[in-house]
């Protein structure tokens, strides 16, 4: 058997249960995952992801149909579960035929993951934790998502080695569990393959790409920083919560600091509300994603990025990513060979 053949075996289930020739899906990135870099994606051989999330359902319906226009490869759609209309984005991306929903930003509601499955089309769920995968499984996911805490963008706190460690011996032979978070090699994505993964989920490495529409700004920041300026948004006083983000630390990383400090001080001296205070806190990055990756703030603006931004060093087309990924995969499993071929 050869080292591609190996690596074939490996990711055959994710490969199949995609519909795609190589296991690597585009994780949605909002702002950044359209038409043209979700085209991109599937037409070299992996599985693109829009981003829709938090588009209104006529956006939804021509984000969909421009990327169709684009491939006529597979794609899958992001929703996430707090939107308001998400009954009517799942019968949007069921009137255009998509096979694929990745529900996320939160656990969806059975009903939900049975009217997309009831409307033709497969469905997969983030898993933080054995417990809640095995939920998701019980509630009729076709595959989980695994994200560590590595990853760029709202994370959770565990590592994605520990999760990889802990839900793939679990819930593997049950669904295709593909892994997320971290993933900037290909030798990093055939090690979790050898653990039982059936694909991976990559969102950093794509963002330096020619069929990316993210600012220059944006992308030249990614090429300069290193995993160590990737830091997550840090909390100040439990009372005032902050959802951990992952993103290039700047300028308004910083002013988010003195901004809560100023913030639980004014609260100390009675001089405002806890609600009041926690609003001002929650609001401060509101639209800061946008700005960075559309307008180019990269002073201000939010750099969601993930520790793998370590290996983005230069901008290449996504199909040059992706097989610099297969390649690099190929290579390390020349470890592995002897033993899989038996
Ligand atoms: C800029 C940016 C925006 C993201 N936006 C979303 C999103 O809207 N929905 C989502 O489920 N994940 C989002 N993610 C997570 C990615 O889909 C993916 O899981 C993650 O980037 C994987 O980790 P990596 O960055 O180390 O490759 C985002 C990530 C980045 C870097």
């Amino acid at each position: 058997m050869t080292q591609k053949e190996v690596l074939e075996k490996l990711w055959k289930r994710g490969c199949e249960f995609l519909g795609t020739e190589k296991a690597i899906l585009g994780g949605a990135m909002s702002w950044i995952s359209d038409s043209d870099l979700v085209a991109a994606i599937s037409e070299a051989g992996g599985f693109g992801v829009l981003a829709g999330g938090a588009l209104p359902p006529e956006l939804l319906d021509k984000w969909i149909k421009d990327t169709q226009s684009k491939t006529k490869k597979p794609f899958g759609v992001n929703l996430i579960t707090m939107h308001t209309a998400l009954d009517t984005l799942i019968d949007v991306c069921a009137n255009n035929k998509v096979s694929h929903v990745v529900f996320a930003g939160g656990l969806p509601k059975t009903e939900s993951i049975a009217k997309a499955k009831s409307l033709g089309m497969k469905v997969m769920c983030f898993a933080p934790a054995t417990i809640i995968g095995k939920r998701m499984i019980k509630a009729g996911t076709d595959a989980l998502i695994i994200e560590g805490h590595e990853a760029g963008g709202h994370i959770g706190p565990v590592s994605t080695t520990i999760l990889a460690q802990e839900i793939l011996p679990a819930l593997s032979q049950q669904v295709p569990v593909f892994v997320a978070g971290g993933i900037g090699t290909g030798k990093m994505m055939a090690s979790y393959l050898m653990l039982g993964a059936s694909g991976v989920q990559v969102g950093t490495r794509f963002v330096c790409t020619h069929e990316c529409n993210a600012h220059a700004k944006f992308k030249e920041i990614f090429i300069k920083s290193s995993a160590r300026d990737a830091m997550p948004t840090v909390q100040v006083d439990p009372r005032f919560p902050v959802i951990p983000v992952r993103a290039i630390t700047n300028e308004g990383s910083r002013k988010f600091m003195e901004i809560q400090t100023e913030i639980v001080n004014k609260y100390k001296n009675g001089e405002i509300e806890l609600k009041e205070g926690q609003l001002q806190i929650e609001s401060f990055w509101m639209g800061s994603l946008r700005r960075a990756v559309v307008e180019g703030d990269i002073e201000t603006g939010s750099l969601m990025a993930g520790q793998s931004v370590e290996f983005v060093k230069k901008e290449m087309s996504v199909k040059e990513v992706i097989d610099e990924l297969t390649d690099d995969a190929i290579a390390e499993l020349k470890f592995y060979d002897g033993l899989l071929a038996k």
